[in-house]
């Protein structure tokens, strides 16, 4: 395939509190890229009034989770020269471009149900920040949503496709979003793209065989007795697989 594999490493899945060493460790086992899942507390002004009446234990973000944002980012670029592949699972994508470009981001991967209004303005405000504009869906987004931003005038360079319901790592892989891999596959040859949520040795072949050649895995690496030997494993798929695109 034309593409090249990148293993990236969800480091949600790491040890927060030696971020740099996990960093550094997953690079050192041959890692490629660093999968950095960003989410925030942004809710629209509905979610105030409606969220608490409808589900009294949800907040309305965009993910029931919490997890890091630009400062970490910042932090870590201090001590790793890696390709920080972030996952921007927030609201209001556009008011994290600029914190995220200066604190050193070296992807920004926004999701397309938030950005359905101003996503060209979004894509080229990431360009010109500096980073690579990927967009991200979920797993009830059809793929034809996409489209457009991946041949817009300033495209996405990068297409994540969910996996799981994006918020945690360690959920399972949901085999039927391979039906939206094969299809960017197909109509986009040489496109980078990205799945995310349940990636492992188990699971590894489907994508492959699908067309992904971008692999984020949390809990498989982190949880692996050997790391390594789970990142040369879907690295080695990914070179092998010859993606079924018809
Ligand atoms: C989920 C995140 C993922 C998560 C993947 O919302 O986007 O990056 O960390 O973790 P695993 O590989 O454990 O499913
Ligand atoms: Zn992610």
């Amino acid at each position: 395939m034309a593409v090249s594999p990148k293993i990236a490493p969800s480091m949600l899945s790491s040890d927060f509190a030696n971020l740099a060493a996990e960093a550094k460790r997953m690079i050192d086992l041959g890692a490629n890229w660093l999968h950095m899942d960003i989410m925030d507390c942004t809710k629209p002004l509905a979610c105030f009034i409606l969220t608490p009446l409808l589900f009294p234990l949800q907040d309305g973000h965009f993910v029931p989770n919490l997890t890091i944002g630009a400062p970490v980012i910042k932090s870590l670029r201090k001590h790793t020269n890696a390709y920080l592949d972030c996952h921007l699972m927030v609201t209001n994508p556009m008011d994290y471009v600029e914190g995220m470009a200066k604190a050193g981001a070296s992807g920004f991967t926004f999701h397309v149900e938030v950005a359905k209004e101003n996503w060209q303005e979004l894509v080229e405000k990431i360009k010109s920040s500096g980073m690579r504009p990927g967009v991200a869906l979920k797993p009830g987004t059809p793929v034809e949503e996409v489209y457009p931003l991946v041949e817009g005038k300033t495209p996405v360079e990068m297409v994540l496709v969910m996996t799981v319901e994006p918020g945690f790592g360690g959920q399972k892989f949901m085999p039927n979003m391979m039906d939206k891999v094969r299809a960017l596959r197909h109509k986009y040859p040489t496109l980078d793209i990205e799945v995310d949520g349940g990636l492992g040795p188990s699971t590894i072949d489907a994508a492959a065989a699908a067309g992904a050649n971008c692999i984020v895995a949390g809990s498989s690496v982190f949880g692996a007795p050997e790391p390594g030997d789970v990142i040369s494993l879907l690295r080695a798929t990914v070179e092998k697989a010859q993606p079924i695109i018809n």
